[in-house]
């Protein structure tokens, strides 16, 4: 099935067309229409002009083309009518994919995946020396393996020592024979092993920031959502910042921290993150690390979930599938239904709102239901009791004293090189504990489902 867009509108935007397969027995969270409308978006954010697009259901990727042959086809005859310059496919394809694609559909036209797409989009929005490196680091690992005449403005780049590399809207060079990729591979090489010294040092400062962060004692609430869910407003909202807020995806990529007034006279830090997105392969995710790490040592999440979008649900799957796969589905979880202005009818929200376990609705818009939240939050961290069963070993002295300082202790028993200790503690000091919950003890998604009776009246 293909179907043409409209003109666009201005001249300097690079044409872009777009491909999307679903591939059967592939439990995609969006559906073919609705991940097609995001890479849509994600090529406007990277400054392309979309021009149509194409649409294949297959048994199987073909091992050589992805798509069948007679799709490659289709695609040439479409791109050469819309003037097509750029090919974006919404899944990752191998190099050999891309190879062989450009090699069919002519010198002319590049072939990109949602992966590179994402890439470019990070560049732009990198804004901290370590964004900016993990960014760089990023591109040049995904583009190695890919290094064909297309893309030897990269290893130029590299060997030239400075500059990101390279956006989507900039590639357009052909470059030398094989000889010349082969020197061009190796000063990628150098350039990412020289990116992740320069990471190691940015780190290392970071850490010792983090330390000092930690040892103001306040709890960590790190916000996690979609793309343009409203994280960055919410954040600007609490703490009379004014972190960037763009309708645009990707628009907040390096961590920001406020600190933030809750009722009651307490007090928590609140940071900003990336936002998720479907089809973000882990180990992209796992490029930016300095979200993953405060994701990690987060004592609470708060999951800012966009009500107002037709894909709600999908958004809020595809955020808890990536929190697993990153480790981080320990931790305490509020969830923030956003953008309840936008609802025709309020009676929606309370419908959606049964569906979240320990949710609250609000509008980071209008300040709608923001009191309702703070509550919420310092209910879970400073109120709730967590009932919780932990084998501590001796040495973590630190964590022994916490439970007796924060908790209240039900049962204690001094074992060979552990002790036992079961009670009830604060969900602020809950995240503390993930290494140590005892094999027998619940789960933290039992003891979260406990929180939840007793957080939502
Ligand atoms: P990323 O940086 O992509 O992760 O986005 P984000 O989650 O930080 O979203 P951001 O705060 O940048 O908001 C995205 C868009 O949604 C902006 O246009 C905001 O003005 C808009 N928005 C955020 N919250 C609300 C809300 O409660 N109501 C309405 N109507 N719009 C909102």
């Amino acid at each position: 099935m293909s179907k043409k867009i409209p003109e666009p509108t201005t001249k300097k935007r690079e044409r872009a067309f777009l491909v999307g397969v679903s591939v059967a027995g592939n439990k995609n969270i969006l559906s073919l229409e609705d991940s097609l409308l995001e890479l849509s978006l994600l090529s406007e954010t990277a400054g392309l002009s979309v021009v149509g697009q194409l649409t294949q259901h297959l048994a199987h990727p073909n091992p050589v083309t992805f798509i069948g042959s007679g799709k490659v086809m289709e695609l040439k005859a479409l791109t050469e009518e819309t003037l097509a310059e750029v090919i974006i496919f919404d899944d990752e394809l191998s190099p050999r994919h891309q190879r062989e694609l450009e090699k069919s559909l002519g010198k002319d036209v590049r072939v990109l995946d949602r992966t590179a797409l994402i890439l470019d989009i990070f560049a732009q929005h990198a804004n901290t020396s370590e964004g900016m490196l993990q960014v760089e680091l990023a591109q040049y690992e995904y583009y190695l393996p890919r290094l064909t005449g297309a893309w030897t403005h990269l290893a130029r780049q590299a060997g030239g020592g400075g500059g990101r590399a390279g956006s989507v809207g900039g590639v357009g060079l052909r470059g030398p024979g094989e000889t010349q990729l082969e020197v061009d591979r190796r000063s990628i090489r150098n350039k990412i092993s020289h990116l992740k010294k320069e990471l190691e040092k940015v780190r290392s400062h970071r850490q010792r920031y983090r330390s000092q962060r930690k040892s103001s004692r306040l709890p960590i609430v790190v916000l996690v959502g979609y793309t343009n869910s409203g994280k960055s407003t919410l954040l600007n909202l609490l703490s009379n910042s004014d972190v960037y807020v763009a309708d645009q995806l990707f628009a907040t990529l390096d961590p920001t921290t406020r600190r933030v007034e809750l009722q009651g006279g307490y007090q928590a830090l609140l940071t900003d993150t990336v936002g998720f997105i479907q089809k973000l392969p882990t180990t992209l995710v796992a490029a930016f690390q300095a979200t993953l790490e405060e994701i990690s040592e987060a004592d609470l999440l708060l999951h800012i979930i966009d009500i107002s979008h037709p894909n709600t649900q999908g958004h809020a799957r595809s955020v808890i599938e990536t929190l697993e796969a990153i480790g981080a589905s320990g931790i305490p979880i509020v969830n923030v239904l956003n953008k309840i202005d936008k609802l025709a009818e309020p009676k929606i929200a309370q419908e959606i709102i049964t569906s979240f376990p320990q949710s609250v609705a609000i509008s980071a818009k209008t300040g709608d239901g923001l009191p309702e939240m703070l509550d919420l939050i310092r209910k879970v961290l400073y109120e709730n009791m967590v009932p919780i069963k932990v084998r501590l070993p001796y040495n973590q002295g630190q964590l022994i004293s916490l439970f007796h300082e924060t908790g209240q202790i039900d049962r204690i028993e001094n074992e060979r090189t552990n002790v036992l200790i079961q009670g009830r503690i604060p969900g602020r000091v809950l995240a503390q504990f993930n290494s140590w919950l005892d094999s027998n003890s619940a789960t933290q998604n039992e003891v979260q489902n406990e929180t939840d009776e007793t957080a939502i009246k």
